[in-house]
């Protein structure tokens, strides 16, 4: 099925399908993967450590697909500032057309990606955000609700409150993000005025995602009840697969209260991703996870993944709506 949006539209992608930035996981093999499934791969710049790296891994992801994909911009509270400037020019020189960007709003990059003629698609977690992105240029929004793997703000609205509160707001077209996983997701996100989706979790279980085999295997084996969420009293609230780090930087989170400060919890957070997505070390620490793991059973190829969306997709639009409409 082929299904037009203002989100296919704007980017030239065949499904509304986006795969959003992950920190070592969105590295050139995935973002190509579902580019050339027809929908939006994304490469995680932050990942690469330098601008220089990030500048490779669009040229490799180039070599491995001539379809348009998007670099992530996320702008977290970190020790010490990225190069920033490096990262964006890096991403103009190497021609990339969509970027998407996270963590606070993208003021000070937007007069450089639009000089470059780059489209913009802004996360964020709630409407305000979105209204504010929309204010300063951004092109296109994801709205991220409280189920989402990651940092789901402090807000904790849930998509079935947040995407139609989005749809009365907002002008720029937006997609779903968060709790997404499979037809029922894209039909409901559509139905909600969204104008396709963003998922994060359901494409680390894929066959292309180039992580250690026992991440994949978690999140098949993890259900809705295993995530928890992290720092939250430092207001950097983030969701996470539970597992022994996790569990004991929550007794530090109750034991500490609001005395808690980031150094207490650094050993279970800071630089814990290339051995939990690497080397397959699940208890090295927090990382991000959603609640959707509870509806990921399987690691199809990103191409089996879409075309099954969309087929399943259009199934429950003629079938399911079409039989009860028929019967009305
Ligand atoms: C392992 C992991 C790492 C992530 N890293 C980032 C990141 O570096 N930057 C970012 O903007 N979002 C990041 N996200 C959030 C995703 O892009 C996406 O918004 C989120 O996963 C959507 O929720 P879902 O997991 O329920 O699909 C990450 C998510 C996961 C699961």
């Amino acid at each position: 099925m082929a299904l037009k949006t203002r989100i296919t539209e704007l980017f030239g992608i065949e499904h509304p399908i986006i795969q959003g930035g992950m920190h070592y996981v969105g590295f050139a093999e995935l973002a190509a993967a579902v580019s050339n499934a027809g929908g939006l791969g994304t490469i995680t710049g932050l990942t690469q450590k330098t601008p220089d790296k990030l500048a490779n891994e669009i040229a490799r992801c180039k070599d491995m697909t001539d379809k348009p994909f998007a670099v992530n911009l996320t702008f977290l509270p970190t020790v010490n500032a990225p190069d920033y400037p490096g990262y964006v020019k890096a991403i103009i020189e190497g021609g990339v057309k969509i970027v998407e960007t996270a963590g606070r709003n993208p003021a000070e990059v937007m007069p450089f990606l639009k000089d470059a003629g780059i489209k913009v698609i802004h996360k964020c977690t709630s409407v305000r955000h979105a209204l504010k992105a929309q204010s300063i240029g951004c092109d296109a929004v994801s709205v991220d609700g409280f189920e989402c793997g990651g940092h789901p703000g402090e807000d904790d609205i849930p998509n079935m409150i947040l995407l139609p509160r989005a749809a009365d707001e907002l002008e720029i077209p937006f997609v779903s993000s968060g709790g997404q996983a499979d037809a029922r997701s894209l039909v409901a996100s559509l139905a909600m005025g969204a104008e396709g989706m963003n998922m994060g979790t359901r494409f680390i279980a894929t066959k292309e995602a180039p992580v250690h085999q026992n991440v994949k295997d978690a999140i098949v084996a993890a259900s809705e009840l295993d995530t928890r969420l992290v720092m939250r009293p430092l207001r950097n609230t983030e969701r996470v697969m539970t597992n022994a780090a996790v569990e004991r930087l929550l007794e530090k989170e109750k034991a500490l209260g609001a005395d808690l400060k980031f150094e207490d919890i650094i050993e279970e957070v800071a630089g814990v991703y290339p051995r939990i997505m690497m080397e397959g070390d699940m208890d090295a620490g927090a990382w991000s996870c959603g609640m959707v793991a509870g509806l990921i059973h399987d690691i199809p190829t990103c191409e089996e993944l879409i075309g099954r969306i969309m087929r399943e997709a259009e199934a429950i639009v003629t079938q399911r709506f079409g039989a009860m409409m028929g019967a009305a």
